[in-house]
């Protein structure tokens, strides 16, 4: 399976094992998730939830991803995540953002997330401390008393090349509501 050795847009093993072991004795969960890129998270998830749900802006990575990581149970949406109406998706367990980056982005998928979802059992937020935006956004919630942190998953050093090159920082972090 692809990673982010060969593909720096999307995650590590660690990171996808992470989740995996995380999620393994609680009752089977529902996912949606935020920035779906070819797929290649989504599908290593598939098999440890009841149900995945990508979103999606590109064509051709929601072309990739029928063709190479369709699976029973996932699905991809091609949904602007900034723009469309999150009503229109369905309810899930946990929701897993690895969009935009930026502070702005970033918060607005957390703001986006809590109000469609406000009974939330999860966030796992990807590139947690690679990108400055993401980490400060989950500093702002924890601090605020909103989320807390339930476990740091993935890389804590990243591999040279990564667009970031923020080396020796956490890819990921999982919370819950307080
Ligand atoms: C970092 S990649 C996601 C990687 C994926 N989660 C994985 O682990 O393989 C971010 C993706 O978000 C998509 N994206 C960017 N802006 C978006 C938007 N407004 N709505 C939905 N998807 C968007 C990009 O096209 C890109 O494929």
């Amino acid at each position: 399976m692809i990673d982010i050795h060969d593909d720096v847009f999307t995650c590590s093993a660690k990171m996808r094992n992470d989740i995996v072991d995380f999620c393994k004795d609680k009752e089977p969960m529902s996912m949606l998730e935020i920035g779906t890129h070819k797929g290649y998270t989504n599908k290593y998830l598939a098999p440890y939830f009841n149900k995945i749900i990508g979103t999606e802006i590109l064509d051709e990575h929601i072309e990739f991803f029928n063709i190479h990581c369709k699976v029973e149970n996932n699905e991809i949406r091609k949904f602007n995540v900034y723009y469309d109406d999150w009503k229109t998706l369905p309810e899930v367990d946990i929701v897993f953002i690895d969009c935009v980056h930026s502070y702005d982005g970033c918060k607005m998928d957390v703001t986006n997330t809590l109000k469609r979802y406000p009974n939330i059992k999860y966030i796992i937020f990807d590139d947690y401390e690679v990108w400055e935006g993401v980490r400060e956004v989950v500093t702002e919630f924890v601090t605020e008393g909103i989320l807390k942190i339930e476990k740091l998953i993935g890389l804590d050093t990243l591999i040279g090349g990564h667009p970031s090159d923020r080396k020796g920082k956490q890819e990921g972090c999982i919370v819950s509501l307080v």
